[in-house]
């Protein structure tokens, strides 16, 4: 058993935490935020992920997990500090490190001096390439000067939504530092997980989890200008993938074609990444291109609505299934519903709209919806029904119900969830991205 911290309760702090109590450690969440913490305490997770709040109540009755305020109660005797923070995109497409620094600084200050047991600082926020060395110098500036402590780069390739499962099984596990003794006491930490550990350096350890989402988004967008083309020239993009697929050096798993990638990762990250090259004089060609063409998916799509009830979507009714930027969480940060809604409300549309989780998220973040209480309520009187969000409640739809319940039977697919034919045979008028 470990004794460790983490600082931050949002998804990663809060599944780092609890999943490493669930393995026997004792663990305490710390965040500055008081009525967090609160909550956190009767067992309530701030969001929605997954088996995760059912998680915090098993490990919060087995006292092996606890949450506070005070950084110093905290650390009083703990091995292990990890910071997960978040690093939002700042107004120049950067990362924004306030918060980062921020815990760093409240470790040096709140760390007691100490001589044999050394502190290993961890981070897991995803942070501009060189950060583990502003970590090291921002806590020892801060901490008594005979203060023991280590600095390990740990990046973070749990997906929402199914970020418990991601972290108890991860494909990988990467740590990076200058200090190999203190990587090897983290690996140890995650030797119960039977994955393949990467140790390398910080640097490197920073710039594979860029890489990494930076590969992930440009499938994304590889896939939706081949949609584009499909559209064209008459071709099927969801068979095209399937087809190159099953090429061994091909992985499909990322090519679903569709309104794009948002979420609080991919767009805030391949845009760090271009900046970090701009900054270190690199023309980062391939990733602009990249949040070009996720752009031009959200535009193209709204046109495609525009186009199929007759060129002006003023006084139309616009059904819309989905919200969150992807299916499992309630998250709309980056989400694509976002933009679109946005964009054929300006347009004149009256927008009807229902998600299964992201309901109350989306009312304070998109003025001037209708909201509804399940897709047959959202179809009702629609000149057209959108789908943005693959939920699986919405792949099992009566559709027969729909399409009457529609005023015009316009569906508009934007994840290539249905079959195009089955819709059409139906009495649809179905588009989906880059489908014939
Ligand atoms: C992503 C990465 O997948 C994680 O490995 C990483 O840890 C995380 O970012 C992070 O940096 O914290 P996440 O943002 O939770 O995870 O979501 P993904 O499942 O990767 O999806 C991102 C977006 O891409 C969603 O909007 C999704 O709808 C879209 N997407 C995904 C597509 O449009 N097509 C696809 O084929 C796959």
């Amino acid at each position: 058993m470990s004794k460790i911290v983490v600082v931050g309760t949002g998804y990663v702090g809060l599944v780092t935490g609890t999943c490493f109590a669930d393995l026997g450690n004792h663990v305490t969440c710390v965040d500055v935020v008081q009525e967090k913490i609160d909550k956190l305490k009767e067992g309530q997770a701030p969001i929605y992920e997954p088996g995760l709040e059912e998680m915090i109540g098993r490990n919060l009755k087995a006292h092996r997990l606890e949450f506070t305020t005070s950084y110093e109660a905290a650390l009083e005797g703990a091995e292990f500090v990890f910071i997960a923070v978040g690093t939002p995109e700042a107004a120049d497409g950067s990362a924004d490190m306030q918060y980062v620094e921020a815990a760093a600084r409240n470790i040096g200050r709140s760390a007691p001096g100490r001589s044999e047991q050394p502190l290993i600082v961890i981070n897991k926020s995803t942070v501009p390439i060189g950060t583990g060395d502003l970590v090291g110098r921002l806590v020892k500036g801060n901490a008594p000067s005979d203060f023991n402590f280590a600095v390990v780069s740990n990046p973070e390739f749990t997906r929402e939504g199914q970020a418990v499962l991601d972290f108890l099984q991860p494909d990988r596990v990467v740590l990076g530092s200058e200090d190999t003794w203190a990587s090897e006491l983290v690996r140890e930490l995650y030797l119960p997980l039977e994955a393949p550990i990467i140790v390398t350096d910080i640097r490197t350890a920073e710039m594979i989890k860029y890489a990494s989402n930076a590969i992930l988004a440009t499938y994304i967008s590889f896939i939706n200008e081949i949609a584009m083309i499909c559209e064209s020239l008459g071709a099927d993009v969801k068979k095209v993938a399937q087809g190159m697929g099953y090429d061994k050096r091909i992985n499909a798993q990322f090519l679903n074609a569709g309104v794009g990638f948002g979420g609080s990762c991919f767009p805030k990250d391949v845009k760090a990444l271009a900046h970090m090259a701009e900054q270190s004089n690199t023309r980062p060609a391939l990733l602009n291109a990249v949040i070009d063409i996720n752009k031009d998916a959200r535009r193209l799509f709204v046109d495609k609505v525009v186009r199929l009830v007759g060129g002006d979507v003023n006084g139309k009714r616009i059904g819309v299934l989905g919200l969150s930027f992807k299916p499992d969480t309630d998250d709309m940060r980056e989400s694509p519903a976002v933009d679109i809604l946005q964009a054929l409300r300006e347009q004149g549309a009256e927008i009807h709209a229902y998600d299964p989780v992201a309901m109350e998220v989306a009312r304070s973040q998109v003025k001037g919806v209708h909201f509804c209480s399940d897709a047959y309520e959202t179809a009702a009187g629609a000149d057209a029904l959108l789908l943005i969000t693959a939920w699986n409640e919405f792949k099992q739809l009566d559709m027969e119900k729909l399409h009457k319940a529609m005023r015009h039977p316009i569906l508009v697919d934007g994840r290539n969830v249905y079959d195009p034919k089955e819709m059409r045979d139906l009495g649809f008028t179905y588009a989906g991205v880059g489908r014939k």
